[in-house]
Order: structure tokens, then sequence, then C-alpha cells
């Protein structure tokens, strides 16, 4: 990927355009844009920091109706250990760069958000088998729509999590470039330890704006993404009501208590159809529910909606009779089907991409067990709804004639005093 002449793109699409590029090239451009603007100095680290990686959303800002808002820059490094590097090798090294990076940058949005990761790849480095209180299957195909679906299989996930593209990529370069300092803290040269898989550096974006602003990609004719827009496919979504709290994905007993699992689902979407063959009623339908559609309940992109999509779990024979009678099931209607004691069981914290010139969602996805990712994602697939009801298994079944699903991978993220190369017992020795 090549950075865009400046002349011809808006200051937003560069700074996207700069974090999927990456490396020293992609920070020069993010710091010499930036900097016409008195760029605001890196906030520094050095607080002390939660125990639960994945304890976001504190930091987070809140909009007018008490959602989260998510960072708007991503970036996701899969990482293997260098041949002939052992997990003891890398562990003190490792601990010291990620304490390095938390004293340089301080931890929020307006900082710096992280979370590693532990593959089954991983922990099959060892002996001893994953302490069973973890639920960690090896990545596998879901679902029977996804024959070529690739399985990543490094030891590491590491997702940065910025609002400032600069910040992000001075982070990543500090992990794994050439910066010997960030912010003024020396950073453990770890380029010794880390070997680099192919296609190991994903990227995204979400917020109002951004998706519109990078809409130009491969098969997409004219501008259909609506610049109010915070993902691809023209809808707000992770409304509070519908995301679990952190503590409901927390893995609650054994040695891993306060981590979480994650899965990582990388879509391609066919924007072209969703916005050409379809009209804002056929959309909400599909996307919401054909109730919402036919009472006309969500405004543009959504902003009516406030904090909820007023979506009921249905039981599955409800679901199948309501699919029955509308001839299509809406998606956020199918997968609160999954919901448990009123709350969904899975925390969203998916991001738009246009890695590969490709529109995409980068669907990352935390939640205590990983089994409670694949009940969610069976509700989403609805092959019983579509099996009783005689709708097809992607037409008029929720998004699913748009999304293609390319890569799935599983991750355990520790508790943060185990961040660093654990064991499969849950020790850091
Ligand atoms: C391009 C792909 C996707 C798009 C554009 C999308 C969009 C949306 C939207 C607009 C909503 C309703 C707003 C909200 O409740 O926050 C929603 C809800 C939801 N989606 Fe998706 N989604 C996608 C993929 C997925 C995948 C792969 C899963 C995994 C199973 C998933 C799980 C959920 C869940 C759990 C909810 C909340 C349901 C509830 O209220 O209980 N989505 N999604």
């Amino acid at each position: 990927m090549r950075l865009p002449n400046r002349a011809a793109v808006s200051r937003r699409e560069y700074l996207n355009a700069a974090v999927a590029v990456g490396g020293m090239t992609g920070l020069s451009a993010c710091v010499a844009e930036l900097d016409g603007d008195d760029r605001d100095p890196i906030p520094t680290g050095g607080e002390s920091l939660p125990d639960r990686q994945h304890a976001w959303n504190e930091t987070l800002s809140v909009d007018d109706d008490g959602n989260h808002v998510p960072p708007k820059h991503h970036v996701l490094r899969y990482v293997n250990l260098a041949e002939g590097v052992e997990p003891a090798d890398a562990r003190e090294p490792f601990a010291a760069a990620l304490s390095s990076l938390s004293e340089a940058i301080a931890w929020g949005p307006d900082g710096l958000l992280a979370t590693v990761g532990y593959s089954p790849a991983y922990f099959g480095r060892f002996e001893e088998s994953l302490d069973e209180s973890v639920d960690l299957p090896d990545p596998a195909p879901l679902t029977d729509l996804e024959s070529d679906v690739a399985l990543d299989a490094v030891d590491l996930l590491i997702h940065l999590a910025s609002d400032r593209p600069d910040i992000l990529l001075a982070a990543e370069e500090g992990l794994f470039g050439d910066r010997a300092e960030l912010n003024g803290v020396e950073i453990p040269d770890l380029s010794e330890l880390f070997a680099f898989p192919e296609y190991d550096r994903r990227t995204g974006f979400v917020g109002a704006g951004l998706p519109a602003d990078n809409q130009d990609t491969r098969g997409i004719s004219g501008e259909p993404v609506p610049e109010e827009a915070p993902f691809f496919m023209g809808f707000r979504s992770g409304f509070a009501e519908s995301q679990p709290s952190e503590e409901r994905v927390t893995i609650s007993e054994g040695p891993f208590a306060g981590g979480t699992t994650q899965h990582v689902e990388k879509l391609d979407i066919q924007l072209n159809a969703w916005f050409n063959q379809e009209n804002h009623h056929q959309r909400v339908a599909k996307m919401f529910s054909p109730h919402h559609a036919r009472e006309e309940l969500v405004e543009g992109v959504g902003e009516n909606l406030g904090s909820a999509t007023g979506i009921v779990p249905e039981t599955m024979d409800a679901l199948i009779a309501a699919a029955r009678e509308d001839g299509v099931v809406g998606h956020a209607q199918k997968v609160a089907a999954a919901r448990e004691d009123g709350q969904p069981i899975i925390l969203r914290r998916d991001f738009n991409t246009t890695d590969d010139k490709q529109a995409g969602l980068h669907f990352v996805s935390l939640q205590e067990e990983l089994t409670d990712f694949e009940k969610t994602r069976n509700a989403m697939t609805g092959r019983e709804i579509a099996g009783g009801s005689g709708i097809s298994s992607r037409v008029n079944n929720g998004i699913l004639q748009y999304v293609f699903v390319r890569r799935r991978g599983n991750f355990l993220i520790p508790p943060r005093e185990l961040q660093s190369m654990p064991t499969p017992a849950g020790t850091a020795e």
C-alpha cells in the first residue's frame, strides 16, 4: 500500500492511509500532516493500569445517548516467536517493552489502548495443556458458507487502538520498528525475539465520517456510504443496550481470572450490492428487523435510536414464524436471540477496514468463553430459521448476502499480570 497524493484526498483519508501504510513512512506522513496544526504532545503514561487488559470502557467517552465511543484508529499485529526462541526467553524483554510502552503513553483513547492475546498454537508450544478453566479451541470455520476461510495460527495478537494515528504508529514503531526511544522512554529491542508472518498487520477505523472518506475501494461505484455513518454498511452499531458489560465477558475462575477470550473474524463487505440493490427500507429490514422497516423506526444511520435498537429477543419458534411471514429476517433480530439474562454475551470491538483495498470489517469480539462467540455466530447464521421458514441461507437472511468471511483467529487475553508469555498453567515464570 502506498500513500495517496496529499493534494488529492481529504485529511481524514490521508491519515487513514498513513495508518494502513504503517512503519516509519506512515508515521512520518502522520506527524508531518498533524505538525501543521501544532500537533499535541503525546500524553505520557506511568499511571497504574487496570488488571484487565480489556478494561477500556472507563477511559472511553460516551456520546449524547450514553453509548461508549470506540477509539478511531486500530492496528492488529500478528506475531510469532522467532525460530529457536522459547516463551521463557521472550518473557522478560517483552514485559519490559510493554511496561516502557505504558510509561511512554497514557492509557486511553487520547493515548493508547492495547491488549495482548495468545493463540492455541502458542499454548501448544508447551508440554502441559492450557488450564481447563479456559475455553480456547483452535480456530475453525463456523458456518457452511466459509469453505475457504484462513485460520490464524500465529502465536500472539496485539490489538493497538487510539484516536490519534500518530500515537498508534509511534507505539507500533516502538514495539516492532527501529525506534529505541518513545516519548522520552527507552524501549527494549525485540527484533531478535519475533518473526512476522504473512498478513501480519491489519488496520482500520471507526467513527462518523471515516467510512465515507475511505469508501473508494474495490468494486464500489459512486460514493454510497453516508457521511454520518460510523460503519461501512451505513448504520450506527454498538449501542449501550446491545453490548454486555466488561464484567460479563471476563473469565471469572481459575488462574486466568480477569482475562477474556478474543475472536477475530475478517469479513469482506459487498457494499455496492448493499447500497445499490437495496433501498433504506430493505436495508433496515435486513440489518435490524422487518418490524423496524415497517414502522420506520430507523432514521438515516440510526441517529434516533439512542442507546438501544428496541429489539426484544425472540424464541426460535417465534423467529421462524416471523421469517415465514415476512420473507426476511434481520441481523440484529437474529443475534439478539443469543442473549442470556437480557444481555448479549459477546462484547463487540469491531472496526472497518480497507486492507487489500477491499471494504470490510475486522470483527473483534471478547467473551468469557469462545463458545459464547460460537453461539452468537450461529444465531447470525440462522440455519434453523432458514430451514424452517423457506428463506435462503444467504438471501433475505440478515446481512449474509453481503458479507464474506475471510479469516478467523482465537486468542486468550490474560489478565495484565500474565500478559507477557504466560504458561498454560497461568503462571509467568
Ligand atoms: C459487516 C458485519 C456486521 C455489521 C455491519 C453489523 C452491524 C450491526 C448492527 C447495525 C447492529 C445493531 C446495532 C447494535 O445493536 O449495536 C448489530 C448488532 C449485533 N451484532 Fe452485528 N454486525 C456485523 C457482524 C456481526 C458479527 C460477525 C457478529 C458475530 C456474531 C455480530 C453480532 C452482533 C450482536 C451480538 C449484536 C447485538 C444484538 C443484541 O442486541 O443482542 N455482528 N450488528
